[in-house]
């Protein structure tokens, strides 16, 4: 079954990191065994993405890069009896999208599904070894995950979840990254408990649904750690009990006298620089745990105190998104529920020609909580 669907689309695509995303139009794609097609409402800016735009992180090109969104189902592609997806539905995509089959996924370990990374993160194709994309001549183009900065972008089955009519067809897209990535870092990584302590380092997109997220698990204290102080506002305004801007404070002293001399339970990092990574550790109690979930800009390192580390036995446990199969439809739920406002999170409207602009502003640091293209303008 299907709707009217136009042979050709519009999409940002990246040809040339010197060029930088250029919009214009590329075949429609169309989903095989186990795929939906979404038409794409919105798609989320981040900053994951930056580091294959800017040439740190090697990806394929031609690519088509997004993969945060929201949408409507308008194609069901075959071997999907086994769920209820259908067309006409709403839905939000993960980033992360497990193949399903692998001996990680048999786990429920999506978050460690090999396919996903060999074949999408590095070559920038679906499950079958190839990608759905191509130029009007045929040319393929690379997918980075989705490809959701384009009207319509394929998805795997198991990377979608059904959402509400209530949940807002814009705003909603950064459900699947930002928040999703969020709840991974406080239920999976943190495994977070009720009445512990909480730091979050860099409290952009990601960082400012952690501090949510947190508060949703029962974190008692959160104390949100910025360069910015605009972004720690709006941090306290998110639900964080305290801020700290360590530009002009010493992390270590400031958090220490916010706990009580204890420190924090668990520290958040969610940049992936040597300095978040330094600000997260100091924040950290006797016994405390370090999720970090930032991704540095290509190999980067940073530097862990041995011995505070060893005779404070402390934990450093990365978290990548989560398990998209089981998370996203929770995610989706505490959006639903209000116990996620993602809506109070989106600060931001571009046009999928102002993609490259609204990139800038994420790269600059100009862009409080999250930037979406929405397809509508
Ligand atoms: N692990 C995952 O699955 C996953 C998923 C999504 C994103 N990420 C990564 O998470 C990170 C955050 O992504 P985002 O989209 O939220 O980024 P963002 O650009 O929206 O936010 C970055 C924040 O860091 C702050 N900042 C800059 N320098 C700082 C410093 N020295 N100390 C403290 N704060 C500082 C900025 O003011 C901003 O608020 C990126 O590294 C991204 O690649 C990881
Ligand atoms: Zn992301
Ligand atoms: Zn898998």
């Amino acid at each position: 079954m299907s709707v009217q669907i136009p042979e050709t689309m519009r999409a940002a695509v990246l040809r040339d990191v010197d060029k930088g995303l250029e919009v214009g139009e590329i075949r429609t794609p169309h989903p095989k065994a186990g795929e939906v097609l979404v038409k794409v409402s919105a798609c989320g800016l981040c900053h994951s993405d930056l580091h294959v735009i800017g040439g740190a992180i090697a990806f394929p090109k031609p690519a088509v890069l997004g993969h945060e969104v929201a949408g409507e189902i308008v194609e069901v592609g075959p071997g999907n009896e086994h769920n209820d997806l259908a067309v006409g539905q709403h839905v939000a995509g993960a980033f992360l999208m497990p193949c399903g089959q692998c001996e990680a996924c048999a786990e429920g370990r999506d978050d460690l599904c090999a396919p996903f990374f060999d074949l999408n993160r590095i070559q920038g194709k679906l499950y079958d070894g190839t990608t759905r994309l191509a130029d009007l001549d045929g040319t393929p183009i690379a997918m980075y995950s989705m490809g959701g900065l384009a009207e319509y972008c394929v998805i795997p089955s198991t990377s979608v979840a059904v959402v509400p009519d209530a949940i807002d067809p814009v705003k909603g897209a950064i459900l699947g990254c930002a928040a999703m990535t969020a709840y991974g870092a406080v239920r999976r990584g943190a495994d977070l408990r009720y009445g512990e302590t909480v730091a979050v380092v860099a409290t952009g997109g990601v960082g400012s649904n952690i501090i949510q997220i947190s508060k949703a698990f029962g974190a008692k204290q959160t104390i949100a750690i910025d360069v910015a102080d605009d972004k720690l506002e709006a941090a306290r305004a998110l639900g964080a009990t305290d801020v700290v801007n360590s530009m002009n404070e010493n992390v270590h002293d400031a958090v220490f006298a916010l706990t009580g001399g204890r420190g924090v339970d668990v520290a958040f990092e969610a940049l992936g620089r040597p300095q978040t990574w330094n600000s997260a550790l100091d924040a950290l109690r006797d016994g405390g745990r370090m999720v970090p979930i930032g991704l540095g800009a290509g190999v980067q390192t940073a530097e862990v105190e041995i011995n505070r580390t060893v005779r404070r036995s402390q934990s450093i446990i990365g978290n990548y998104g989560a398990r998209t199969r089981q998370d996203l439809p929770e995610v989706v739920r505490m959006a639903a529920e209000g116990s996620i406002h993602y809506q109070d999170i989106v600060t931001r409207k571009f046009s999928l020609d102002q993609a490259g602009e609204g990139y800038e502003l994420l790269k600059a640091g100009k862009i409080q909580g999250r930037g979406v293209v929405d397809m509508s303008l």
